[in-house]
């Protein structure tokens, strides 16, 4: 990465960030965030993206607004190194959106597979709103009005920056050189893409009740881990075990660390071990589960503390949104300034247009 990097990436707040937002990329920002390495670095919240799915429920969005900034806070985003803002308050992406809708198909979103799916996965079917179809455009807005040169996102958004990039490409070929193309960032990591559900579900989600939130207090995660699907034909502690599948171990390849076993299970080295004693037969879920929960409530502990800090001012969180917005519109107001010369809209901003169409009714 390099001095002019613009990384930018966004939730959408339909509800309170959980381990596998953690794994998946809360991490990775903060990383990044300590790292430095780049011009300008904005986290936002997806309020105007969560609405159109969840038109009906404006309450439920905007108590997650303020559960997810909660989340950054507490994860250790710093808006004093990033802008943290909420997109609904930059009304240059709605201008955006309406200019780049010109530039995509309606077969191109419809194409889009991730639209595909979330459209089967909402039951739309032939009753979509547009708003919703045309989400990937206003995603598109949301990366290019920061000038966005670096997405940190799962494989799922590929589509999205794919759909960007295109709009992108599309704008400078016909109004010049203005938009800058994104490139998505994917995990490193194999099993942080995708952490399961604690019922071995493919994906946490709110709805099946399978998640551990990063707010949930130490007796709650400890339940969760403790009720953990495994391995089914585990029976018996003899019983050989099996790793497929079993989320005790999916989670344990994404949260455990070397020196795990010296704090909390010095009857093994590695992790490796553990897999092959289970395996062979011998090791109960159990023992493998209160490892887990060390771990777990080791990393989760310094998270909860912090989100209960910044809890306790509530005004003060806010404020820091406002800032945070105002940041973020400066950078928008100042894209959407270049998109409207180069589309010549600027009428009010161009002298020189002026005085030419003066001096060409002149003449007639
Ligand atoms: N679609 C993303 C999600 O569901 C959220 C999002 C909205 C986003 N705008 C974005 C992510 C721009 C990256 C860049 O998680």
């Amino acid at each position: 990465m390099a001095k002019d990097t613009v990384i930018l990436t966004g939730d959408r707040p339909t509800g309170r960030l959980h381990i596998g937002h953690y794994v998946g990329s809360l991490k990775r920002r903060v990383e990044l965030q300590n790292e430095g390495d780049f011009k300008q670095m904005f986290v936002f919240i997806a309020d105007a993206q969560a609405l159109t799915d969840n038109i009906d429920n404006p309450e439920k969005v905007r108590q997650n607004v303020i559960e997810v900034a909660l989340d950054y806070l507490a994860v250790g985003l710093d808006p004093s190194k990033i802008t943290i803002f909420i997109q609904s308050q930059i009304p240059e992406l709605c201008e955006l959106s309406f200019y780049f809708m010109d530039l995509v198909t309606v077969s191109r979103l419809q194409r889009n597979p991730t639209v595909k799916t979330e459209i089967g996965m909402r039951g739309f079917e032939s009753s979509i709103p547009v708003g919703f179809f045309t989400y990937p455009i206003s995603q598109a807005a949301d990366i290019t009005a920061f000038r966005a040169t670096t997405v940190p996102a799962g494989e799922d958004q590929r589509p999205m920056i794919e759909q960007a990039t295109e709009i992108v490409r599309r704008f400078n070929y016909i109004y010049g050189d203005t938009l800058v193309e994104p490139q998505i960032m994917l995990p490193q990591n194999a099993v942080c893409c995708r952490l399961p559900g604690t019922d071995g579900k493919a994906k946490m989600s709110k709805s099946l009740g399978n998640c551990i939130y990063l707010s949930d207090d130490a007796k709650t995660v400890k339940q969760s881990v403790m009720s953990m699907y495994t391995d089914p034909t585990h029976i018996h502690v003899d019983d050989p075990g099996h790793l497929e599948g079993n989320t005790v171990f999916t989670y344990l390849d994404a949260f455990c660390r070397p020196e795990h076993f010296g704090l909390y299970w010095p009857d093994y080295a590695n992790l490796d071990e553990v897999k092959e004693h289970y395996q062979r037969g011998g090791l109960g879920d159990m023992k493998v589960k209160k490892f887990l929960n060390n771990i777990l409530q080791e990393e989760l502990e310094p998270i909860r503390q912090r989100r209960a800090e910044f809890a306790q001012d509530i005004p003060a969180v806010y404020a820091m949104l406002r800032r945070g917005c105002e940041q973020a519109r400066e950078v928008a107001a100042q894209t959407l300034s270049d998109v409207r010369r180069a589309m010549k809209i600027n009428y009010f901003d161009d002298a020189d247009l002026i005085k030419e169409q003066a001096a060409r009714f002149a003449q007639k």
